[in-house]
C-alpha cells in the first residue's frame, strides 16, 4: 500500500516537472508567432533570430513598456496589413541602422548583438515581405 502511494506521488512530481519544463518550452514556440488568422507567416529562421536576439524585449508580456509600445513579435502577424507593413518597415531601418538592439544593452550582453548575416536575414525579410504585402 505504502509503495503504491509512492509511486503515485513520484509519478505526480515526474509529471508535474514535465508539464512545467514542457511549458517554458512552448513560450516561445513558433506558434505564438504565427497565429492562424495572421496575414503573415514568420519562416523558421527569421524566427529563430527574432526569438533570440529580439523577442524578449518585444513580446507582448515584456516588462519594458516602451519596447512593448513600438513592436510585439508575437502581434505582429495579427495587425492590419498597412501596420504590418509600416512595422516591417521598422523592423529593416532599426536593423539597418544598427540600432536594435540598443547599444546600451549590447555594452551589457555583447553576444546579443546580430551577426552580419542575422541582420542581412533580418532586413532581407522585413523588406520582401513589406513588397508582398503591397502587391
Ligand atoms: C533590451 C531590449 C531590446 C532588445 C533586445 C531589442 N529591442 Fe527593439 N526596442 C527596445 C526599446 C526600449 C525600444 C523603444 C526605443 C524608443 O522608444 O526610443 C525599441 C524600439 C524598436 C523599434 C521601433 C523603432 C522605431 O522606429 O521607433 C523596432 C522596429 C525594434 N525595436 C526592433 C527590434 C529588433 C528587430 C530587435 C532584434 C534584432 C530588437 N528591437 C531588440 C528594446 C529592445
Amino acid at each position: 500500500m505504502k509503495k503504491t502511494l509512492l509511486t503515485i506521488v513520484t509519478g505526480l512530481f515526474f509529471a508535474g516537472i514535465f508539464t512545467v519544463s514542457s511549458g517554458f518550452q512552448t513560450k516561445t514556440t513558433q506558434k505564438e508567432v504565427n497565429p492562424p488568422e495572421g496575414l503573415i507567416t514568420i519562416p523558421d529562421n527569421v524566427n529563430t533570430i527574432l526569438q533570440n536576439k529580439c523577442f524578449d524585449c518585444h513580446n507582448s508580456k515584456s516588462e519594458s513598456m516602451k519596447a512593448k509600445m513600438k513592436l510585439k513579435i508575437d502581434h505582429l502577424a495579427t495587425l492590419k496589413k498597412k501596420k504590418i507593413i509600416s512595422k516591417l518597415d521598422n523592423i529593416a531601418e532599426a536593423v539597418e541602422e544598427k540600432d536594435m538592439p540598443p547599444k546600451k544593452f549590447l555594452k551589457k550582453y555583447p553576444e546579443q548583438a546580430l551577426t552580419d548575416e542575422e541582420a542581412k536575414t533580418l532586413i532581407d525579410w522585413a523588406n520582401n515581405t513589406a513588397d508582398e504585402l503591397m502587391k
